[in-house]
């Protein structure tokens, strides 16, 4: 018999134990017995996967772990946030159609919005903070209508049942990436589908680039193939790392909120800081409702305004940021880190300086994604920034 070539070696059998933590399939396709098994897998008579762009273990267990925390049939994984809303728009839109979506949506999703118009697609825009705007913009070619459940930096929160019923027969798209399952379930709420960049805290670690969407079996469905069409597909280890960020995400969530509604109160009496948003804060515009909404918390966001007194808004954010280097400046968030985000130059630099400014966002303004650290820690850290731009 002639020697195995090396391109044949490498297979082990399990044995009689299993592995504790599921394995990665890091394979480009599945080896099919025979041409019957391929057509009962495509037929969807026999569970199995065939090419990973398509499909593959790790990607299908994630999708049932984020249908099972949304709450509802199906689940479908992307290779970023911005590749479940891209998936979205693709599937749901065709020339002609016209979709509605929040003015305070990610600045990407604006952008993604406003590409459509190249295929024909209306785009227009409603307060998130005004069903009563949202009904009178609808059209008989509405296909859908895109909110975030708390919107980015400023925190308003959308109040989802209310959206709802205000877009009728019209189905309902929830960005949740700032308020994970853990805090809510816009499906449960009347939400036709749910996604989530995966990036930020479903995974928490601040090393994935993933999306994720939620919702039913056939929309789902519609998702995967345009996924596997436009190659938006996630990878095996990406989903594998987000399998395992998920297994904290309670714990996560809990000590961040808390952390985050003492850091809020903190800031909010420190003089050289003018404006504090968040929603705990009586003063939110939004507070009453997140009080109903989000017993639990909106997550671990802030936004602070500083205190200019006529000096440069940018200026002073950067003397901010090199006084507190252990607080650093990373265009993300929900890292188990804290870290600092400028919204003028990095989620909303797509937008004009009008445009920038009609939407509440100076060039004093700092977004802080509060990490793991213990309050008091960032309380030290935030004090001495701050302090240092009171001379
Ligand atoms: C609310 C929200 N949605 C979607 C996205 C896009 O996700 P990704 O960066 O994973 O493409 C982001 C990214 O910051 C986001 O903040």
């Amino acid at each position: 018999m002639a020697e195995e070539p090396v391109v044949r070696m490498g297979e082990t059998q399990a044995g009689v134990t299993r592995p504790s933590v599921a394995p990665i399939y890091q394979t480009t396709a599945f080896d099919v017995p025979d041409l019957d098994v391929l057509q009962q897998l495509y037929a969807g008579q026999v569970t199995g996967d065939i090419y990973t762009r398509d499909s593959n273990p790790g990607m299908r267990a994630l999708a049932q772990s984020i249908a099972a925390l949304e709450g509802t049939e199906a689940g479908a994984v992307f290779a970023s946030g911005m590749g479940a809303l891209g998936s979205i728009f693709l599937t749901l839109l065709s020339a002609g159609d016209h979709v509605l979506t929040a003015q305070s949506l990610y600045g990407k999703t604006l952008q993604l919005a406003s590409r459509m118009q190249r295929f024909d697609v209306a785009v227009s825009a409603f307060d998130v903070c005004s069903p009563q705007q949202l009904t009178a913009q609808l059209r008989p070619g509405t296909r859908f209508v895109l909110v975030e459940t708390v919107a980015n930096p400023l925190l308003e929160v959308a109040d989802i049942e209310a959206l709802v019923a205000a877009a009728g027969s019209v189905p309902l798209i929830v960005d949740s990436t700032f308020t994970t399952p853990e805090l809510i379930r816009p499906c449960s709420l009347g939400a036709a589908a749910v996604i989530h960049s995966a990036s930020k805290y479903l995974n928490g670690h601040g090393d994935v680039m993933l999306g994720v969407a939620a919702g039913s079996q056939q929309l789902m469905s519609r998702l995967n193939e345009t996924a596997s069409i436009f190659g938006q597909n996630a990878n095996p280890f990406e989903c594998w790392l987000t399998q395992r960020g998920l297994r904290t995400l309670p714990l996560r969530m809990q000590q961040l909120c808390r952390t985050t509604c003492g850091l809020a109160q903190y800031l909010s009496s420190h003089p050289a800081v003018q404006r504090v948003y968040h929603p705990s804060l009586p003063r939110h515009p939004s507070h009453r409702l997140a009080s109903r909404l989000y017993p639990r918390g909106t997550g671990g966001i802030i936004a602070i305004e500083l205190q200019t007194n006529g000096r440069d808004g940018m200026e002073l954010v950067n003397r901010f940021m090199r006084a507190v280097p252990q607080l650093p400046f990373s265009p993300t968030l929900a890292d188990a880190r804290t870290t600092l985000s400028y919204p003028a130059l990095t989620s909303h630099r797509f937008l004009s300086a009008e445009a920038r400014a009609e939407a509440g966002i100076s060039d004093a303004l700092l977004r802080i994604s509060v990490g793991l650290e213990p309050l008091e820690l960032l309380q030290q850290e935030f004090d001495s920034g701050l302090n240092s731009l009171l001379t």
